[in-house]
């Protein structure tokens, strides 16, 4: 979407930036049918997401996801069936319990590198943007499903690839009904069969099996969560779209992550070399395993403040319940009020030089002196992203894996045109050259 500012034309991300520069910390936006709040300054966010959540709810602003995409799953979901669900899902998601999937990363995060090995000798130019959402799909589809195969790995991303594009395209503007035959229906139905088809298969060929022969999956884990009320277990419909909902929420953004990580380590060679140093010096030259990671804390600080420069998710909307004020501004029933991760973490108040790229911001002491609310890629209060420490997790190893073993360089001249794409998105690829340490 394109926006007039002046005499310019500018994309999404930089038209509110531009506002923010001109309005303030709390501002509306008329966009499209909706006029919309935006509110960037860290109490607001803590207004929002912690101490009056009960009025910020998912409503309509989320009902084409809903729609074409996520059902009833987690994202979406809200009152009693969120509650249920977010209660029955938070032990897969602790720090421990994501610990289970650190070897299957660590297994595609190799591959990874023996695919990247090929590449160096070639001495050929890559999309690291590509090769990331690879890695990253292939590993939540493992964790979900157990799947090893690269087509059903490629044809399952695809396919939720064209639903995700769909639901996008239904947010920003008005289309036809989906029974009507035109090519963009077409696909999103052939997708979203598909994708259906495939999920209830995997269900029924682990109901034909007992249950101890199930894989140790995401999947097999929903398949024997009771309710603690009822003891009922899910419905094969919410099995699938918590399913869908995994894999929409929790691949693209971990890949987007570690697309910024390598952009932004090529882009400030001090940076690499303090990392280099750090994973010499910890691993001595050997393969890094999970318990290696607490030596590296300051791969953690370059993965923490990619989240904070370029957050994968950089706006989420809340709608309100009722009539409320946010910073001096009436806020009435119904209107969607947006919190932006990218703009509060850029906040000159909050954030020292809040342009360059510092992971040095990240240790306890920096950390503890900091607004609560200043940093929230995850969103926050009890709608925190489910996934983060499995997302941390993997952008931890997988940095420490491809930073010991390579170093990306940018093509010259590459000057990076961020985007709004659903997600933060480099609108002009990530080409990069690979070369071997
Ligand atoms: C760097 C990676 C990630 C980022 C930046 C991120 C960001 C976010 C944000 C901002 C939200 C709140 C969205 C909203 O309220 O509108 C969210 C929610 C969610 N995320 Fe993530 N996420 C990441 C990785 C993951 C992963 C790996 C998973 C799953 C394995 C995941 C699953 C979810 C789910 C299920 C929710 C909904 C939680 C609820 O409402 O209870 N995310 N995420």
């Amino acid at each position: 979407m394109q926006f007039i500012y002046g005499a310019r034309t500018l994309g999404f991300l930089e038209y509110v930036g531009r506002l923010w520069r001109e309005h303030g910390d709390v501002f509306r936006v008329k966009l499209g049918p909706r006029t919309l709040l935006f509110a960037m300054h860290p109490d607001a966010v803590e207004h929002v997401n912690v101490s009056h959540r009960s009025n910020y709810d998912k409503l309509r602003s989320y009902d084409p996801v809903r729609k074409y995409l996520l059902g009833d799953g987690l994202v979406v979901s809200t009152g009693e069936l969120w509650k249920r669900q977010r209660r029955l899902m938070a032990p897969f998601y602790t720090p421990k319990g994501v610990q289970a999937y650190a070897e299957l990363m660590l297994r595609d995060g190799q591959r990874l590198i023996e695919r990247w090995e090929g590449i160096a000798a070639k001495g050929a130019v890559v999309d690291i943007s590509e090769e990331m959402t690879f890695v990253t799909a292939s590993i939540i589809l493992k964790a979900m499903f157990s799947t090893e195969t690269i087509d059903s790995i490629n044809e399952m991303k695809g396919a939720v690839e064209t639903m995700i594009s769909f639901a996008s395209g239904q947010m920003t503007a008005v289309q036809l009904p989906t029974w009507v035959p035109t090519e963009k229906n077409r696909r999103y139905v052939a997708a979203r069969t598909l994708v259906h088809r495939s999920i209830r298969t995997l269900i029924a060929q682990r109901r034909a099996m007992t249950e101890s022969e199930w894989p140790d999956d995401l999947l097999s884990r929903l398949m024997k969560a009771r309710d603690e009320e009822s003891g009922q277990p899910m419905s094969e419909s919410l099995l699938q779209d918590e399913s869908i909902t995994t894999f929409f929420a929790g691949h693209e953004t971990t890949a987007r992550t570690m697309t910024f990580a390598l952009y932004a380590l090529a882009a400030n060679p001090t940076v690499a070399e303090k990392l280099r140093a750090e994973l010499d010096r910890a691993l001595g030259g050997r393969a890094v395993t999970v318990d290696d990671l607490r030596q590296l804390p300051y791969t953690l600080q370059v993965v923490k403040e990619t989240l904070r420069m370029y957050p994968a998710a950089p706006f989420y909307i809340r709608d309100a319940v009722g009539a409320d004020r946010i910073g001096g501004f009436d806020v009435e029933a119904g209107a969607g009020v947006m919190l932006s991760p990218y703009y509060t973490q850029r906040h000159p108040a909050f954030w020292e030089n809040p342009s360059l790229f510092d992971p040095d911001r990240w240790t306890k002491d920096q950390e503890s002196t900091r607004h609560p609310h200043a940093y929230h890629p995850f969103a926050g209060g009890p709608r925190i992203c489910i996934g983060n420490n499995f997302s941390l997790l993997e952008s931890h190893l997988l940095l420490a894996l491809l930073a010991q073993r390579f170093v990306t360089k940018l093509r010259p001249g590459y000057v990076p045109q961020w985007e709004m794409q659903g997600t933060l998105h480099l609108g002009n690829g990530l080409p990069m050259t690979i070369t071997a340490r």
